[in-house]
């Protein structure tokens, strides 16, 4: 019978447990995106806190798109070094850590007067109201580079993979997205040709760290959205990239923060649920992909969890808010305090000081 706390490896990543920090945007870095104190305690203590792997804060991948402030960087080889100490440090402390990479797109409001954004087609965000630029076939290959150039970086840091961002409404999710995505060139059109970008960032990754590096990728179910990327577009991404040789999936939606507001609503067949928002999704997922499936999203409860481990072929679990609310949550659990985690997804986690839960200031 499978366990919450086995040992287990994605790619030769060895694992303490099937327990994983969630992406978390912190707001710490300093206006360059190095590390700070304050961002590198809050890596200190959930990396003394039992969780086996840690995803870092979704990293840019070039100096001049930055989707939000206090992100980290990872576009230039300066942050080598420092990261260096980061990863040791986690290590120390006995997780892994995986560094997020992202380019952001138009789902900003940060500096947007001074910089121009790329999109897949010349498509105005409707929720920030941002217009994109439309790649060129060069800025497409430039980007391609820029993701793997920060690959390399990130195995030279010492982390132990990286995770590529192809949720939430950022660049790569709007490719895959045919509100966003209008082209009608080999990146446009059809779901391969949708997933193309995602394809080659993936080969220009592993010409660059191996085959037996870590690469992991986050995908939305669906757009959630008349008109958007839908969850058997999403199904197809993730076969592919499986074929392509992806170690493992994180399956997460693009309602992510406001998830309450769709409890119980059907989208492409499945509901979304309380107590795991995109169980349903990451299900069929598991079930039809041949990679480790790792489910975000609503996680709180303890015997939750197990019975998803025990019920379906979901492989790991993974948390944001109860770990910004208890980063010594695992532990907890593992101790034998297995009452549910003390976040009540209020969303109040945003402060200009940094992302930190209500809990906690
Ligand atoms: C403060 C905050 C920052 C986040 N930053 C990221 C991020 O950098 N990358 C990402 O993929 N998701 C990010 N997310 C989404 C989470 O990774 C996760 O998918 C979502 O919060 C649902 O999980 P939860 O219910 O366990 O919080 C963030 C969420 C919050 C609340």
């Amino acid at each position: 019978m499978k366990d919450l706390f086995d040992e287990t490896q994605i790619n030769g990543m060895e694992l303490k447990n099937r327990f994983i920090k969630a992406a978390t945007w912190e707001n710490m870095a300093d206006e360059k995106g190095h590390l700070t104190e304050q961002l590198t305690s809050v890596y200190d203590e959930v990396s003394k806190g039992g969780v086996g792997l840690i995803i870092t804060g979704y990293a840019f991948v070039t100096e001049d798109e930055q989707p939000n402030p206090g992100m980290m960087g990872i576009y230039e080889d300066s942050f080598i070094d420092e990261y260096r100490e980061l990863t040791d440090m986690v290590h120390n402390n006995g997780s892994k850590i995986v560094m997020q990479i992202v380019y952001g797109g138009t789902k900003t409001t940060f500096k947007t007067e001074d910089r121009v954004i790329l999109g897949p087609s010349a498509v105005k965000n409707s929720k920030t109201g941002v217009m994109a630029k439309k790649m060129t076939k060069e800025d497409i290959n430039d980007l391609v580079k820029a993701y793997g150039k920060a690959a390399e970086r990130c195995k030279k840091a010492g982390f132990d993979g990286v995770q590529i961002h192809a949720a939430h409404t950022y660049l790569l999710n709007q490719f895959l997205s045919p509100y966003h995505n209008r082209r009608t060139d080999e990146y446009g059109g059809t779901i391969e040709n949708r997933a193309r970008i995602l394809f080659e960032i993936h080969n220009e990754i592993r010409d660059r760290v191996g085959e037996d590096y870590p690469v992991l990728l986050k995908v939305t179910a669906g757009d959630f959205e008349e008109g958007g990327q839908s969850f058997a577009e999403s199904l197809d991404v993730c076969k592919a990239m499986a074929k392509k040789g992806i170690d493992a999936i994180e399956v997460s939606g693009n309602i992510h923060s406001t998830a309450q507001e769709y409890f119980g609503e059907d989208w492409y067949g499945y509901t979304v649920k309380e107590g795991a928002f995109f169980k349903d999704y990451a299900t069929k997922v598991a079930a039809e992909v041949n990679v480790p499936i790792i489910l975000v999203g609503g996680l709180r409860e303890f015997e939750v969890i197990e019975n998803l481990l025990q019920e379906t072929e979901i492989e790991y679990f993974s948390m944001c808010r109860p770990l910004m609310a208890e980063p010594n949550l695992i532990n907890r659990w593992q101790e034998g305090d297995r009452s549910k985690s003390k976040c009540k997804s209020c969303g109040e986690c945003y402060t200009e000081e940094g992302n930190i839960c209500i809990l906690n200031r």
